[in-house]
């Protein structure tokens, strides 16, 4: 049952705090504040807890035992089966529409396809979600702290996912207002059917997402509207238990690698945080490895990571690398473009938690091209779970990784696929068709020259006999 409460409550400020993830920083707030950065330098912030006086579990039966008790709506989202592991809110508080009843599932398609023993391969299938992708595992993190603090309009910038999930959760929960900021001609029309469906306000801005992230700051800044982004901490609270079921799927064995799309970066860095947080009360003993994967046309991480050196370092990032990157950027008016829309982002916005979960996991940023994602997210297709084009960047990642020998033969990989294949039909079909004017359109001009795993339509007339010979000639 979903909770409607918007009522301000009594955080969990004995417990848990949020601090500025800059060490030389280190400003505390509590965790009734409403922040999207510290106000003393302007870093990002966390949500910290404090271990010795909660006393988490120790031991992953806890959890466990808790399928034995889903008709407690806590027990049931497979979020806030993990309470005790992001406890921010009284119980009483936890906002919840059923989130998070996502599978680890193996795929020896794709683990052939990748390069990798049969049952090497698994894929943390996202699209699950009520709103069809993982933003919905922030979405009910947000959510729930918005009613500690007694929100009543909550706003994004969105390429599609996050404002269809804040439009599902302000509309099934009646509490609060959705405001919603999109790119002109930015987003699929499935999820942006989603937004508009679920009956939110939709301003489109003339611009691309990094310019409605800006605006979408600014304003609700100036008019007190609660920020549902990946830069509010509370989101990546929520993203965390993404791992714990990755965990909970492999009999809580940690894998080799995690492999995931990076665009806004929220949920490589509510990994790293998951794992780093997991280590320090016990619960593992060693950390994944973690690859982030961009598209070429989305590339600043990759660039900024991988080919100008640019390191966590103790929360000393080279933030003048990283400021001439996006001078030469704009000089050059160079801007993000991908069939992967979700992830088509210039600016990330966690791209500092981001670089402390590539040192916390001793990680690696690969970029892949628009070809290449189409083919992984056919493979993965073919193997029954459809994903949306940005989802497959990780398995094109992977194959990636595996080609250079950076994941070997033997290792164990977890692909996340983070949004439904629904959501973006376009490029499925382009991909598919027989048209070539279609594919052009969609697909050529962003240098896609193959369907190599396409699977078309069988054209045949309208006559028993004709349909009959074409089954046994294909079927
Ligand atoms: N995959 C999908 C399906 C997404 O929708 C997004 C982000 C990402 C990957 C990238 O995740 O930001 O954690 O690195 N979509 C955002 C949105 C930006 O507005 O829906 P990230």
């Amino acid at each position: 049952m979903a909770d409607s409460s918007t009522t301000c409550a009594t955080p969990r400020t004995d417990v848990a705090f949020q601090r500025c993830i800059s060490p030389s920083c280190a400003a505390t707030y509590g965790v009734d504040e409403v922040l999207v950065a510290c106000t003393a330098c302007g870093g990002l912030v966390d949500v910290v807890y404090d271990w010795d006086r909660l006393g988490p579990p120790d031991s992953w039966k806890f959890f466990e035992n808790k399928w034995s008790a889903r008709r407690d709506r806590l027990a049931f989202s497979g979020v806030w089966r993990f309470y005790e592991l992001m406890q921010f809110a009284p119980r009483d508080n936890v906002v919840t529409i059923g989130e998070g009843q996502t599978l680890l599932q193996r795929s020896a398609g794709v683990a052939e396809f990748v390069g990798l023993k049969p049952d090497g391969l698994f894929l943390q299938y996202e699209g699950m979600n009520p709103s069809g992708s993982f933003k919905d595992n922030g979405m009910s993190a947000a959510f729930t702290h918005a009613s500690l603090v007694g929100a009543r309009q909550a706003a994004c910038a969105s390429t599609g996912n996050t404002s269809a999930s804040l439009a599902a959760y302000c509309s099934s929960l009646g509490a609060m207002k959705a405001v919603i900021f999109i790119g002109s001609g930015k987003i699929s029309y499935g999820k942006l059917s989603q937004a508009l469906d679920y009956g939110a306000l939709t301003v489109q801005i003339a611009g691309d997402f990094d310019d409605a992230m800006a605006r979408v700051k600014e304003v609700s800044a100036e008019m007190g509207i609660y920020l549902v982004n990946s830069v509010n901490p509370f989101r990546l609270e929520g993203q965390k238990s993404i791992m714990f079921r990755v965990l909970e799927g492999l009999g809580w064995e940690v894998p080799d690698w995690i492999v995931v799309p990076g665009g806004n970066l929220g949920n490589s860095s509510a990994f790293g945080k998951a794992f780093a947080e997991l280590r320090e009360i016990g619960l593992i003993d060693r950390v994944p490895r973690l690859a982030v994967i961009n598209a070429t046309g989305a590339n600043t991480l990759y660039q900024l990571y991988e080919k100008r050196g640019v390191r966590w370092n103790d929360g000393a990032t080279a933030p003048d690398v990283i400021e001439q990157y996006y001078v030469e950027m704009d000089s050059e008016a160079r801007r993000a473009s991908t069939i992967a829309s979700a992830i088509e982002i210039n600016r990330p916005v966690n791209l500092s938690k981001c670089l402390r979960a590539l040192d916390t996991c001793d990680g690696v940023v690969r970029q892949v091209s628009d070809q290449e994602i189409l083919d992984a997210k056919a493979r993965v297709g073919a193997g029954g779970l459809g994903c949306e084009p940005a989802s497959a960047a990780s398995v094109a990642g992977a194959k990636l990784l595996r080609d250079e020998g950076v994941i070997a033969p033997s290792d164990r990989v977890v692909c996340i696929l983070t949004g439904h294949q629904l959501k973006d039909p376009t490029a499925t079909m382009a991909y598919h068709t027989t048209d070539q004017d279609q594919f052009n359109e969609v697909l050529g001009k962003r240098g896609v020259r193959r369907a190599t795993f396409a699977n078309r339509a069988v054209t045949v007339a309208n006559d028993v006999d004709e349909i009959v010979k074409t089954i046994q000639l294909y079927g």
